[in-house]
């Protein structure tokens, strides 16, 4: 293998502690792999190149409940866990809660029907944002996953969205109030575990921070697999949220069109897609980390776990290679000129052309021909085979 492609700190890759931890429990059958000590991911991590990991509260310390018990086993954790952290140069980038697992949360968190259900969430979320400030994470992610219903008779979702609305504006509060320096990222699923989930695409959660008292605070954490979920095209969504100045963060994963979550590693279902993503990850300036929230197939042991962490990493660089290669194609930069890149880069409009010349150029509509420009050559299938050509290697 080419070592042109072995990750660096430098390249800010990041993990959830949940994705090479998770032991292969599924719906259908039990763990399939030991229990992995996060300490042990860290270094394993560090190991295979990566910048930074990620958790929810509950892949730390377990599901507590706040009693002192818990309190003094939560610091041993967090002192061992520190040390995996200095003694490798690891990062945490990013925290978030979790608001899923445990039963309370069955019917919901932030939204729940149940009043002190959503008291408890917002303390449990707020807790841990003291954690995340703690650690240096400059983002705290928001999925939520039991946040709607099966069942249309649930709730009212537009009360719903209040009470999420005044829940995200009391966390900013509270970011605010303690002076942290964290923005907050919502990821958006269609549904998967609930039937169907509030906020469910990338546009959804946009016009929700629109709602908000601190729409400046929050963003995106939009997910490959998500808005394949919803048959959306990721790269376009992602497209709008950094035009909107709002992708903080980003879950990289492969998915396999719209069926249940898969968790694929990286680039390994939809490798046109993610090279395309990747190219506008790169060309637009995204500095965000770059964090894989993949699973490892249950069918895998440890070693194999391993195999796909580096998988997702290698295959970034790789199109990240190839996506570069692309552009600095003069073949390329012929087509993409034929192709109207440039035209469509300049305004529709004239500088200072007002709405009275506009509507007085004769030009624009009374001379117009559509016909012929309807009998046009576009140019754009010429452009897409040299980018599969890129990506299949043959270039
Ligand atoms: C999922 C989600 C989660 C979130 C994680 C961080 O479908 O299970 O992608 O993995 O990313 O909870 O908030
Ligand atoms: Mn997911
Ligand atoms: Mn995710």
């Amino acid at each position: 293998m080419s070592d042109r492609y072995v990750p660096t700190k430098d390249d800010h890759f990041s993990f959830g502690l949940w994705t090479v931890g998770w032991a292969g429990k599924d719906l259908f059958g039990d763990p399939t792999r030991p229990v992995l000590d996060p300490v042990e991911a860290v270094h394993r991590l560090a190991d295979l190149g990566a910048w930074g990991v990620t958790f929810h509260d509950d892949d730390l310390f377990g599901f507590a409940s706040g009693d002192p018990a818990g309190e003094a086993s939560r610091e041993a954790t967090l002192k061992r866990f520190r040390s995996a952290l200095d003694e490798t140069g690891i990062t945490v980038p990013m925290v978030t809660t979790n608001l899923f697992s445990h039963p309370v949360f069955k019917e919901g968190a932030f939204t729940a029907n149940d009043r002190s259900v959503r008291r408890y969430a917002l303390r449990k979320t707020m807790r841990n944002l003291d954690l995340a400030a703690e650690l240096g994470a400059s983002t705290f992610v928001m999925w939520g996953g039991r946040e709607g219903s099966e069942s249309d008779a649930a709730k009212d979702v537009r009360v719903a969205l209040d009470r999420y609305k005044e829940g995200v504006d009391l966390l900013c509060e509270y970011v605010l109030e303690k002076g942290y320096r964290i923005r907050f990222a919502i990821e958006p699923k269609p549904n998967e575990p609930r039937g169907d989930i509030l906020l469910p695409s990338i546009g959804h959660a946009l016009a929700f921070i629109y709602r908000l008292e601190h729409p400046d605070m929050v963003g995106l954490n939009p997910e490959i697999g998500h808005e394949t979920m919803a048959c959306l095209n990721m790269v376009h969504g992602c497209a709008q949220a950094l035009w909107a100045g709002k992708l903080f963060h980003i879950d990289l994963n492969g998915q396999h069109g719209p069926r249940y979550d898969q968790d694929l590693r990286f680039a390994s279902a939809d490798l046109k897609q993610a090279f395309f993503l990747v190219d506008l990850l790169e060309t637009a300036g995204y500095d965000g980390p770059r964090h894989f929230d993949f699973k490892p197939p249950r069918s895998e042991g440890m070693q194999g776990v391993w195999v796909s962490a580096a998988g997702c990493m290698r295959n970034y660089l790789v199109l990240r290679d190839k996506a570069k290669a692309f552009r600095a194609d003069p073949e390329v930069k012929e087509a993409m000129e034929a192709a109207g890149w440039p035209s469509l880069a300049q305004p529709t409009l004239a500088p200072d052309e007002t709405l009275e010349q506009f509507l007085a150029d004769r030009s624009a509509y009374e001379g117009f021909d559509p016909s012929a420009a309807g009998a046009r050559e576009v140019n754009i299938e010429r452009l897409d085979q040299l980018a599969l050509e890129h990506i299949m290697g043959v270039r």
